[in-house]
């Protein structure tokens, strides 16, 4: 579990955002009072538990729209739920910060794992990235989502379904790694 501030590695500043993951793997670790945040912990607790069979749903579609003859092939993948990660995301309202040159609430990315289920209150997502245009109403209002992010198995080999070998053949673990290095570099 953590709190953090990404930060856009061609940009100028960070995101304009906050962050908090939770994994089933991290849950010990410490959580805001239930003084201070009612039902936090309990809630993504819950809402975690609910994403994992839409998530493994959403993979059984997934193998079938590829043909692939085992219907749960990404399911067994994909079967650690300590991979998966619920993320907490918060954009401040712009009337609440002093926006710097290029900044923007989400800078462009392509997500690391298998799939990705966002949950939002309000548009904005655009191809990976959250601009800082639109309306003043729009700039005004804070933006709150939660994001599950499913990750296929530490040793699950990521390799090209036509055996060309295009991309050499990775575990999940290293290519995780290499990205999380990467981002946080
Ligand atoms: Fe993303």
């Amino acid at each position: 579990m953590k709190v953090c501030h990404m930060i856009g590695v061609d940009l100028p500043d960070g995101d304009l955002k906050e962050s908090f993951n939770y994994t089933s793997a991290t849950e010990d670790n410490d959580w805001p009072t239930e003084s201070a945040c009612p039902g936090f912990k309990t809630t993504n607790k819950d809402f975690f538990e609910l994403c994992v069979p839409l998530h493994n749903r959403v993979l059984e579609v997934m193998a079938h729209g590829l043909n692939i003859e085992d219907p749960l092939f990404f399911v067994k993948r994909h079967a650690q739920p300590s991979r998966a990660c619920l993320r907490s995301l918060f954009y401040p309202s712009l009337d609440d910060v002093t926006v710097k040159d290029q900044q923007v609430r989400c800078s462009e990315h392509s997500d690391y794992g298998g799939i990705t289920m966002l949950f939002h209150q309000v548009p904005g997502l655009e191809r990976h990235r959250v601009f800082l245009d639109g309306t003043p109403a729009e700039r005004s209002q804070s933006r709150q989502s939660i994001v599950f992010f499913g990750n296929p198995n530490e040793e699950a080999v990521i390799d090209c379904t036509d055996n060309s070998n295009k991309y050499p053949p990775i575990t999940c673990r290293d290519y995780l790694d290499q990205k999380y290095s990467a981002t946080h570099q």
